[in-house]
């Protein structure tokens, strides 16, 4: 039986309660599926900043690559400036851990309600690969003449063809994988698929406007396709991206972006299928350590009531696994959460589930 060694960032505000759900149900499905696991709790976040003045210890990254993967709960305080531990914990640990592919599934669930009209749980099913590590992210910038009349503030977004290849690399594999199980064929036409097209990946960039970096993204892309014949390509400008998330999610299967454009697309990716309460997803090093997170932050007005929804946190614990390779038990775990909201919630929304946090760590391990 394969013994697991996680380590545990519960994090602040309802970080801690939505990830003893997720560890519940990771339990729960090592009984079913025959693994176990050990964890370590990490106590880093914003209430330990305030207690000793310390964001992360120096040897946080170190820590870290002894385990098989991290759960994540929430980051965030509203007693600290923002920016101190978004750039001081998560992003830190994604850079020094190299985790340069965030992987944010946009899956509506039976039973959870969508703004977007008439979409149904078949429209919306696709995965946001956002790099994860490079671009505007990269904070390569500065200042002159700061504090006067003429002071400019530059920002760039930098990209190595490194940087690029191994994402867009990454989103073909997953373009595979996807076909092979979740959503065969998904949003392609007829002729694609009389063309021998199984799956497909959509570029969403800005080739329009930033001629140099989207350039390089476009040049890769199309090196990379010609590895995967039977992968259908597909290119979106961002803003044009926006658009179809809204108007026609069932158009996508993959999509591959930079940086900054996949954090904002991914918020609202994470909107149209039902909100923050069920959003997920993985910062992944496909040769290293992974860490799992809810995409939501710490709700700090929720704290300690028991009220809010953690099956986010659920959902990035059963990424975690089928991360390692316990497949079926991640599997189980998705069905069961569809099973839950489905059949049981009343509403994605903290305070409003008809369920308490636990009550709803319940459900899901009774329907796995
Ligand atoms: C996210 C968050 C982070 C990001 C913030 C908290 C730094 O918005 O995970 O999407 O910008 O990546
Ligand atoms: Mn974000």
């Amino acid at each position: 039986m394969k013994n697991y060694k996680f380590a545990v960032i519960p994090g602040d505000g309802t970080g801690p309660e939505v990830t003893a759900e997720a560890l519940k149900v990771l339990a729960a499905a090592g009984r079913k599926f025959n693994f176990s696991y050990v964890t370590e709790t990490f106590n880093w976040g914003g209430e330990n900043y305030l207690a000793t003045g310390e964001v992360l210890p120096e040897d946080a990254t170190d820590k870290l690559k002894k385990f098989d993967a991290a759960l994540l709960g929430a980051i965030g305080h509203p007693k600290v400036k923002p920016g101190i531990l978004e750039k001081g914990i998560l992003l830190k640990l994604r850079f020094d851990l190299d985790q340069y592919i965030n992987l944010r599934p946009v899956k509506l669930f039976p039973g959870v309600e969508t703004p977007l009209a008439n979409k149904k749980p078949e429209d919306i099913d696709y995965v946001v690969v956002r790099e994860n590590v490079g671009g505007l992210y990269t904070g390569i910038g500065g200042f002159t003449m700061k504090g006067t009349d003429n002071e400019t503030a530059v920002q760039s977004m930098v990209y190595t063809r490194k940087q690029v290849e191994r994402a867009i690399r990454f989103s073909f594999e997953l373009a595979n994988k996807r076909h092979s199980k979740a959503a065969p064929w998904r949003g392609l036409k007829p002729e694609d698929i009389a063309a021998g097209k199984t799956a497909q990946l959509t570029l969403c960039g800005k080739t329009n406007v930033l001629t140099y970096v989207f350039d390089l993204w476009e040049r890769v892309f199309y090196e990379v396709a010609a590895e995967y014949p039977h992968v259908k390509t597909d290119y979106a400008h961002v803003d044009a991206t926006t658009m179809w998330m809204v108007k026609n999610p069932e158009w996508f299967d993959v999509i591959v972006t930079e940086n900054m454009f996949g954090d904002i697309i991914t918020d609202l990716g994470a909107m149209t299928q039902g909100g923050m309460g069920i959003a997920a997803g993985g910062n992944i090093n496909p040769n290293g350590v992974s860490m799992f997170e809810p995409i939501g932050g710490s709700a700090p007005k929720y704290t300690g009531m028991g009220v809010i929804n953690p099956l986010a946190a659920v959902l990035a614990a059963g990424m975690m696994i089928e991360h390692l390779g316990e497949c079926e038990a991640a599997t189980a775990i998705e069905k069961s959460v569809a099973y839950v909201t489905g059949n049981k919630l009343k509403s994605m929304a903290a305070g409003k589930m008809g369920y308490s946090t636990a009550e709803v760590g319940d459900l899901v391990v009774a329907n796995l």
